[in-house]
């Protein structure tokens, strides 16, 4: 189960999900966070229309925050959030919301299903606040989210998803359920650049559509030179064990709670540099040809 903000990283991230032999999708929620809720939920079923995978039910889901204002990326990702135009798509959102599915299906489904958050936390921070016991019920659980002892992208401590809803971040983060957090440092190493999509060849439509996203994302500012891989190296951490080592930490997250000072909400705190639920990339950790070999493939990208 993938939570999602479509948003070009996540698409390329769904596309390569919807690719992947060992991967079966129990369904997407989504989320606001590049764009607002509808835009986000409206990529999200066109994406799946498009890889002729309208079978898999998607739950809408945070408007806003818990806390604040989701503060958008459409300077990133464009107005809609995607960078190539999809038809507008005809199936519809499941009646259920985003957090009542994600509880329907881990109590369903106790310990078999991999929760993947790809947008800020807050479906999963109102899941585990209204059911608290259900979150644990994942199988596993990988964020795409944070800054560990490096800068961030939406402000010099803080990255963009747990920048947007940084409360939500905290009451993840603390809850002491497992959690694999792929933050900043790891996807700084893991990137394309336009010769890199210049060049594929896309023997799938998946990858495809995946070249003419990036192309446009690259077409959209001339300046542009790299094209970092933050939900697609989550994917790839949930597909291959190998491809990251991780170390174990307690962490915390500043927000409104613990400081007045807003340009440090968002920031990622580790309180036990040793032990504890969430498990942050090794810097050095990251086999970053092994990544990238994994993106393409799953895009049918030669
Ligand atoms: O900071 C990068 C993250 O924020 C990615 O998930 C991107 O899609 C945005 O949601
Ligand atoms: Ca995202």
């Amino acid at each position: 189960m993938i939570d999602t903000d479509p948003g070009v990283d996540d698409a390329i991230a769904l596309l390569m999900a919807l690719s992947c032999p060992s991967m079966d999708i129990v369904g997407l929620t989504t989320t606001a966070g590049n764009v607002p809720v509808g835009p986000a939920t409206r990529n999200t079923l066109a994406i799946l229309e498009s890889a002729g995978r309208a079978d898999i039910p998607v739950a809408r889901g945070a408007t806003r925050p818990i806390r604040g204002r989701y503060a958008y990326a459409r300077h990133v990702h464009s107005a809609e959030g995607l960078t190539y135009p999809l038809p507008p798509p005809e199936t519809r959102t499941s009646d259920t919301g985003a957090v009542q599915f994600m509880a329907e299906t881990l109590q369903a489904n106790p310990g078999a299903v991999t929760l993947i958050a790809l947008g800020p936390l807050t479906n999963l921070a109102r899941l585990n606040r209204n059911r608290p016991s259900v979150l644990q019920l994942a199988k596993r659980v990988f964020v795409m989210g944070g800054a560990v002892g490096s800068p961030g992208n939406s402000t010099p401590h803080a990255e963009f998803n747990f920048y947007s809803d940084p409360t939500a971040a905290r009451l993840v983060i603390e809850s002491g359920v497992p959690i694999t957090l792929i933050d900043m440092a790891p996807c700084r190493q893991v990137y394309l650049t336009k010769d890199d999509v210049e060049g594929a060849r896309a023997s799938t439509e998946a990858g495809n559509l995946a070249e003419r996203l990036l192309s446009g994302w690259f077409r959209q500012d001339p300046t542009r030179e790299r094209f970092y891989m933050y939900d697609p190296l989550t994917l790839v951490a949930a597909v291959d064990p190998n491809a990251i080592r991780f170390r174990s930490v307690t962490m915390t997250i500043d927000d409104s709670e613990s400081t007045e000072d807003a340009t440090l909400w968002g920031r990622c705190r580790v309180l036990d540099d040793a032990e504890g639920p969430i498990r942050v990339a090794e810097p050095k950790g990251v086999d970053v040809q092994a990544s990238l070999r994994l993106i393409r493939e799953l895009l049918g990208w030669s």
